[in-house]
C-alpha cells in the first residue's frame, strides 16, 4: 500500500490551513466529503484514523508493530499510538498477557484503528509483521518489562511480544525498546547485562527517564523522535551540526536583563529535523530542551554565546546554524539593582560578531546564517541578505522580513539564498527547518562530490 492509500491527508509536513467552521485538525474538504451523504464509502479506514498526518508526514508508509508488556507504563501508550499516527505512521499493536492487565485491548484497537494482536493464531501474525518481507518497518517495545528484556536477551520465546523480538532479531527489522519499570528493578546486575546485550545487537534503547525512584518510560515526544531518526532519510548521518537559537540576554543588573523578542522555535526545530535526519546535533540556547538525544550548551550573553560556540567548534563540526537573535549591543553590568524612580541612561557597547570570528577560524566550515530585516520589499530584503552572504562568507542565508512576522510566531517566510537562485519558502517552523536542512544536506553532498 502506498502512503497515499493509507492516507488521504498526508500531503507534506504539515496539514493545509483547516478553515473555519470544521473540527480542529480536519481539512474542510473531508469535513465536507463527511457531511454529504452522497459521498461514496470505500474508505475502509477506522474513524479514528482521521488524524493520521495531521501532525506531519515523516512516518508516512511506515508501519510500526508496538508490542506493550506488562508494566504501569503501558497507560501512556494510547497517546503514543496516536503520536505515531498523527505523524503518519500505521501502527499495529500486540500485548502480552500482562499488559492486558494494565490496559484494556479495546483502547489500543481504538488508539491504533487496528484489532490488536494479543494471541497469536494461524495468521503467524509475528511472521506477518516481524519475519522476512514483514510488513512492519520497526518493532517498538514501549513499554519494556524487565521480563521481557530478560526474555528477548536469552533468545525466551513465550509471549506475543517475546515471538516478534524473536522474528524481528532474526529478519533483521529494526527493534527499539523503551524500558520502564521500579529503579530497583532496573539496578538488578541482570537487567543491566541484558540492556547492555541487547544494545549490542544493534537495538535501540530510548530512555528510562530517572524520577520518583522510577526508571519512567521515556517521554512521548522522544520516543517519536527517536522512530523519526531510526526511519527518516539520514541525509545528515555521520554529520556533526551545531546550532544557536533563541535570544540572549544582557544582563543590566543582577535582576535585569536586556534581550529581544525571538523564541526559539526555529532553533529547536532546526536541531529536531538535523537530529531526525541522522546528524550528531548540539544547540547552544539559554533554553532547555531536555531530550536525551541532542546535547544542549548553555548560553545566556552574547559574549557567552560567542564563546560557547567557537569553543564548541574545536571539537570538529560540518555545520554551524546561526539561528539565534544574538544582541548587536551590550552593557555593563551594575553589581547591585539600579535603584528606581529617577532618570536612566544607558550606555550600550557593540557585541563581538560571531559569525564572522567563526569565518574566520573556520574557513571550511559550512555555515548558514540568518538575517533579519523590517519593512522591506522583497527585492530590497534580497538584495541586503546578498550583501551579508557576500560580506560575511557564509554558504547560505535565510533572509526574513520580521515586520511580517516571524519573531515569536509559529509560522514564518523565508528567502533562502546560496549559490543559486533563491528558494522561497513559507509554513511552520518545522517546515522551514526541514527546508533549510535540505539545503545543508545539498551544499554538504556538493562538497564531496567537488
Ligand atoms: C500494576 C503492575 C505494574 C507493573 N509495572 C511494571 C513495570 O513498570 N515494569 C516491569 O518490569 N514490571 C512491572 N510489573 C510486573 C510485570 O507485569 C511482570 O513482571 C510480568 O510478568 C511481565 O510480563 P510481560 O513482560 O510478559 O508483560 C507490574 C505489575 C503490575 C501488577
Amino acid at each position: 500500500m502506498n502512503p497515499d492509500q493509507k492516507n488521504p491527508h498526508v500531503s507534506g509536513l504539515e496539514p493545509e490551513n483547516s478553515g473555519q467552521n470544521e473540527p480542529d485538525g480536519v481539512k474542510l474538504k473531508d469535513w465536507m466529503d463527511r457531511k454529504n451523504p452522497a459521498r461514496p464509502k470505500a474508505e475502509k479506514i477506522h474513524p479514528t484514523l482521521w488524524i493520521q498526518g495531521q501532525k506531519s508526514s515523516s512516518l508516512a508508509g511506515k508501519t510500526i508493530a508496538l508490542g506493550v508488556t506488562g508494566s504501569i507504563g503501558a497507560v501512556r501508550v494510547v497517546e503514543l499510538a496516536r503520536e505515531l499516527i498523527r505523524n503518519g505512521a500505521e501502527v499495529h499493536a500486540v500485548m502480552t498477557e500482562a499488559a492486558k492487565h494494565i490496559l484494556h485491548p479495546d483502547a489500543l484497537h481504538y488508539a491504533t484503528g487496528n484489532p490488536v494482536i494479543t494471541e497469536l493464531g494461524g495468521r503467524v501474525e509475528h511472521v506477518e509483521f516481524c519475519g522476512f518481507k514483514g510488513r512492519a518497518d520497526l518493532l517498538l517495545i514501549a513499554p519494556a518489562t524487565a521480563n521481557t528484556i530478560g526474555k528477548i536477551a536469552y533468545g525466551i520465546d513465550d509471549t506475543t511480544v517475546t515471538s516478534f523480538a524473536t522474528t524481528a532479531l532474526g529478519s533483521g527489522i529494526p527493534v527499539m525498546v523503551v524500558p520502564a519499570m521500579h529503579e530497583s528493578m532496573y539496578r538488578h546486575p541482570a537487567v543491566i547485562e541484558n540492556v547492555v546485550k541487547l544494545k549490542s545487537w544493534g537495538i535501540s534503547m530510548v530512555g528510562p527517564k530517572f524520577e520518583e525512584g522510577v526508571a519512567k518510560i521515556a517521554s512521548n515526544e522522544e520516543i517519536v523522535l527517536e522512530v523519526e531518526r531510526a526511519l527518516g532519510n539520514r541525509g545528515l548521518e555521520n554529520r556533526k551540526v551545531l546550532i544557536t537559537g533563541g535570544s540572549t540576554a544582557e544582563s543590566l543588573d543582577p535582576i535585569r536583563i536586556l534581550t529581544n523578542r525571538a523564541s526559539g522555535k526555529t532553533g529547536r526545530e532546526l536541531a529536531l529535523e538535523a537530529y531526525r535526519s541522522g546528524a550528531d546535533v548540539t544547540l547552544v540556547h539559554r533554553d532547555r530542551l531536555g531530550l536525551a538525544g541532542i546535547r544542549e550548551v548553555f548560553a545566556e550573553s552574547a559574549a557567552e554565546m560567542t564563546e560557547a560556540v567557537l569553543s564548541e567548534l574545536e571539537n570538529g563540526y560540518d555545520v554551524l546554524i546561526s539561528s539565534a537573535a544574538i544582541a548587536d549591543y551590550t552593557a555593563e553590568p551594575s553589581p547591585e539593582k539600579i535603584k528606581s524612580g529617577g532618570d536612566f541612561v544607558l550606555k550600550l557597547k557593540p557585541t563581538r560578531k560571531l559569525i564572522k570570528e567563526c569565518r574566520e577560524k573556520h574557513p571550511e566550515l559550512v555555515i548558514i546564517g540568518f538575517k533579519a530585516e523590517t519593512g522591506v520589499g522583497k527585492e530590497e530584503l534580497l538584495k541586503r541578505a546578498a550583501v551579508t552572504l557576500e560580506g560575511t562568507k557564509l554558504d547560505m542565508i535565510a533572509a526574513n522580513d520580521v515586520g511580517k512576522g516571524g519573531m515569536g510566531t509559529e509560522e514564518n517566510e523565508l528567502y533562502l539564498l546560496g549559490k543559486g537562485e533563491p528558494r522561497h519558502v513559507s509554513g511552520n517552523k518545522r517546515k522551514l527547518a526541514a527546508c533549510i536542512l535540505e539545503e545543508v544536506t545539498g551544499i554538504l553532498n556538493s562538497r564531496q562530490v567537488l
